[in-house]
This record gives structure tokens, C-alpha cells and sequence, in this order.
């Protein structure tokens, strides 16, 4: 038997103004994110914000319907976007936030392990780190340096094909 240790690091950040400029930016676009996000159910808006290395930016929201896992998260509405539309981009980061009516969100709001999943799947196929922005409205800001250290045992085409081993 042995006893395996796996470590995350991150940068954690009092506002967004402690931020470079490039990612306040995103943040800040992330919240403008929110404007378009149909949550009439939840009534819990999600907004990102992805940076292409071309520059250009990428907006989603996410998008609930009345039979509910219809609906899809904001990070993934984003992402399949960028697959349909730019499909040979490379993602550089991503900013996320979120907001409700109904309490005041104190901590930044982490990604669904589904959403994970994709995000994994767009660093893998790219072959390159994503930069991923937690930020909270009126609060800290976590930034991670590659979605892989969210989800160190992500589910990996490998495990598709038979083991020739
Ligand atoms: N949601 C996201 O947009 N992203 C996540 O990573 C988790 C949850 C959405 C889905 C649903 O519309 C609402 O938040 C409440 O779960």
C-alpha cells in the first residue's frame, strides 16, 4: 500500500483590482455575462468570459429549460461555442462568476465536475494550460494555473481503447 498526496496551487486575490489588467478585463466581461443568463428555475446566474489567444473574447450564460437536465451550465455553453465556431482556437483563461437575487454569494463559485470535464478535454486537445478565474462580485478571486489540477482524475480518451500492455 502506498499513501499518494496530490497538491493544488493557486493564487488567491482580495478584489479583482489586484489583477492584471488582461484579467480584470475578463472578469469584468464575465459579469457582463450575466445579463443574458435564462435561469428562470434556479433564478442563479452564471456568466464567463474565455480569452482566445487571438485576442478575441468569448461570452456565455447559462441556459435552463423546464425539463431541466436540458438546461446547460455557462462554462460549457462557452466552450461549445468556441468548438462550433472558432474549432481550432486555443483557449488562454477563462473567468467565471455568478449571482443570485436570493443571498449575497461571499465565496467565489467553483465549476461542476462537468463542466470540468470539458474544460479538461479543450486542454488536452489544445496541449496547452487554461488559465481559470474564479471571481466573486464583491469578493476574492481565485486563479488556477490549468484546469487539470481541478480534476487530476478526469475521465481520458485512453481509457476508451484497449490496453495493449
Ligand atoms: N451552473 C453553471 O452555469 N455552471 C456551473 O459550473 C454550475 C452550475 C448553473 C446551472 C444552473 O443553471 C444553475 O447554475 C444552478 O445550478
Amino acid at each position: 500500500m502506498k499513501s499518494i498526496n496530490l497538491n493544488i496551487s493557486f493564487e488567491q486575490y482580495a478584489s479583482i483590482l489586484e489583477l492584471s489588467e488582461n484579467d480584470r478585463i475578463l472578469c469584468e466581461l464575465s459579469e457582463q455575462a450575466l445579463a443574458s443568463s435564462y435561469s428562470p428555475y434556479s433564478k442563479f446566474r452564471v456568466g464567463t468570459a474565455i480569452r482566445l489567444a487571438s485576442g478575441e473574447t468569448v461570452l456565455g450564460s447559462n441556459q435552463e429549460n423546464l425539463a431541466y437536465p436540458s438546461g446547460l451550465c455557462a462554462e460549457r455553453v462557452a466552450l461549445f461555442t468556441i468548438g462550433a465556431t472558432y474549432p481550432n482556437a486555443v483557449i488562454q483563461s477563462m473567468a467565471i462568476t455568478a449571482q443570485t437575487d436570493a443571498f449575497e454569494i461571499l465565496q467565489p463559485v467553483t465549476s461542476c465536475g462537468g463542466c470540468l470535464q470539458v474544460m479538461v478535454e479543450f486542454e488536452r486537445k489544445q496541449n496547452s494550460p487554461i488559465e481559470v478565474i474564479f471571481y466573486c462580485l464583491n469578493g476574492e478571486v481565485m486563479k488556477i494555473p490549468s484546469v487539470k489540477s481541478l480534476l487530476p482524475f478526469a475521465f481520458v480518451e485512453d481509457r476508451l481503447t484497449e490496453s495493449k500492455a
